[in-house]
């Protein structure tokens, strides 16, 4: 019976949409803003406005003063409140915090995630954050540092050397920072390298994996609950391949454990001196401490299989979208470019080439800062974030929540708003991130949400900058990089904000 209105449900939300969006069109109307509709709610508005949602959000969000409520079907619990509204951030984020929690059904729309740091509440979460805080020290920032320089030698810098000589070839540079990203992880992560950056551009399937199941989380967020779940009990469409992807990330991370688990135990039983002080891969220092240097240390294969999963998404996908659209910007804004190279040469004028940077130097660069800020405010890497309230309360823009209605954040139109960002808001500009006294300007986070706010702030923050200052650094003075004739870039369905068809351009030496 449940499955018979599941599949009534499901018919009906997809049809009628197309039924209405049919009558619009025969009649040339304009489709409507978010009307709530007898029956289907607002979910038609929601699908016709599908392909461009993130832009579509930000219309709605300016028309109605920065929040909205959004309704569902009727027979469905699709509620929310949909808000890009900074006080109602810094509400939830950090006044109110303990009022507000990721909740059980994130932790099974985001199921890839498992019980790791993203997805867990309060002791559970509150654990992986201060194992992180402990693991990402000092030693890890030129342990990374290490990874980065030799990523960028040894293979970006010959992969691109090979583009260049390949005459009008066009490259995909969204996939070359897919790629490089993918390397880097795994070795600061499993401390192995895949070799998915190299001139033959390989098919690595684990890395397409992680992009689907990005992919098929976001679709789980535009129809009701009872259509994605049917979908996965039948293993049909976005469902199918979420499973799919799934078994393919799974079998490699339970694959890399075990031979990590071998690795360590060989070194052990040879007496090998297991390097103690040095820094070594995250995967090996969390088996570590399974060995009980911390008292309440967890462990097994899923608890390390699952914070691995998280590390590979929150160090990853997000810095291959930052960079890409950082890149996106410079090559459509030339004085943008000139001033950074300007910078650069200010301040390491006698750099020897490959201008590979150090973490110190690139903490001089505040106007490639201030670039990357901008590339970050208008296009966040994670567009959207959800939490739902523990109690009912009323959040400062006057609108009701409570327990399994949906609070959802377009962190893509907080950077959006004029409120915040004054007139100029959809341009970009570095300058805005600068003070007169050349420092760089502070934005509270609750304003510049783009890596969350409060108690959750992202961990990698500082190290993001660093990362994508040394990747950003040694391509603009090594290439030119040239936009593809035509290309237009457009948003992705996804939970990380990438190119939908990539980023097309062309490279010559400079
Ligand atoms: C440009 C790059 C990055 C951006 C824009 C970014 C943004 C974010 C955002 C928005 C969140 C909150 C997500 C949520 O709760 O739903 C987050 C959390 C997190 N980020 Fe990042 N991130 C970046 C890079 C990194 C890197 C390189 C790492 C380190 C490997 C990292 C580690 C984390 C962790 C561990 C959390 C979870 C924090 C918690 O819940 O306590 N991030 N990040």
């Amino acid at each position: 019976m449940i499955m018979l209105i599941s599949f009534l449900a499901m018919a009906i939300t997809l049809i009628l949409p197309l039924f209405l969006y049919a009558f619009y069109q025969t009649l040339n109307l304009k489709t409507p803003a978010f009307t709530n509709w007898p029956f289907v709610g607002m979910l038609p508005t929601l699908l016709w406005n599908v392909s461009r949602i993130h832009d579509f959000q930000v219309q709605m969000l300016k028309s109605k003063g920065g929040t909205v409520e959004f309704l569902g079907p009727w027979f469905t619990k699709m509620k929310a409140v949909i808000t890009a509204d900074p006080e109602n951030v810094h509400y939830i984020m950090s006044k109110s915090f303990d009022n507000f929690v990721k909740g059980d059904l994130f932790r099974e729309m985001f199921q890839a995630f498992g019980e790791g740091i993203f997805t867990t509440d309060s002791i559970q979460w509150k654990y992986h954050r201060n194992l992180l805080q402990y693991l990402f020290n000092r030693s890890f920032e030129s342990f990374q540092e290490k990874i980065i320089h030799n990523k960028v030698e040894k293979s970006l810098i010959p992969l691109l050397n090979h583009v260049v000589q390949q005459k009008d070839s066009v490259v995909d540079l969204q996939d070359v920072f897919n790629r490089f990203t993918f390397d880097n992880i795994c070795l600061i992560i499993l401390g192995q390298d895949p070799n998915c950056l190299s001139i033959d551009f390989p098919e690595v399937a684990v890395e397409k994996a992680f992009n689907q199941a990005e992919e098929s989380i976001f679709y789980r967020h535009i129809v009701p609950e009872c259509v994605w779940r049917l979908q996965k009990w039948l293993q049909i469409g976005q469902e199918k391949k979420m499973t799919e992807a799934c078994k393919i990330f799974d079998n490699f991370l339970y694959d890399c454990i075990a031979s990590k688990r071998e690795e360590l135990k060989e070194k052990c039983n040879k007496n090998v001196d297991t390097e103690k002080n040095q820094h070594v891969d995250l995967l090996t220092a969390l088996i570590r401490e399974e060995e009980g240097e911390r008292k309440d240390s967890k462990s097994g294969d899923k608890f390390l299989r699952d914070s691995a999963f998280n590390l590979f998404v929150a160090g990853r996908d997000t810095l291959t979208s930052a960079l890409t659209w950082l890149f996106y910007l410079i090559a459509t804004h030339p004085l943008v470019e000139t001033n950074i190279l300007k910078e650069i040469k200010e301040n390491f004028g006698q750099k020897e080439k490959p201008w590979i940077l150090s973490v110190d130097e690139t903490k001089k660069l505040v106007y490639l800062h201030g670039a990357i800020c901008e590339a970050l405010r208008l296009f966040p890497p994670i567009p959207f974030e959800r939490k739902e309230a523990v109690k009912e309360d009323i959040l400062p823009s006057g609108h009701h929540v409570y327990p399994n209605k949906m609070i959802l954040f377009s962190l893509y139109a907080m950077g959006r708003f004029e409120d915040t960002w004054g007139k100029d808001c959809m341009e970009f500009k570095p300058e805005r991130w600068i003070s007169e006294r050349g420092a760089n300007v502070y934005v509270p986070s609750y304003k510049f949400f783009s890596f969350n706010a409060g108690p959750r702030t992202c961990l990698g923050k500082d190290s993001s900058f660093i990362q994508i200052k040394m990747i950003a650094v040694a391509i603009l003075c090594n290439y030119r990089v040239i936009l593809e004739e035509g290309h237009i870039p457009s948003l992705s369905h996804s939970i990380v904000l990438f190119m939908k068809n990539g980023l097309k351009v062309r490279i010559a030496k400079r």
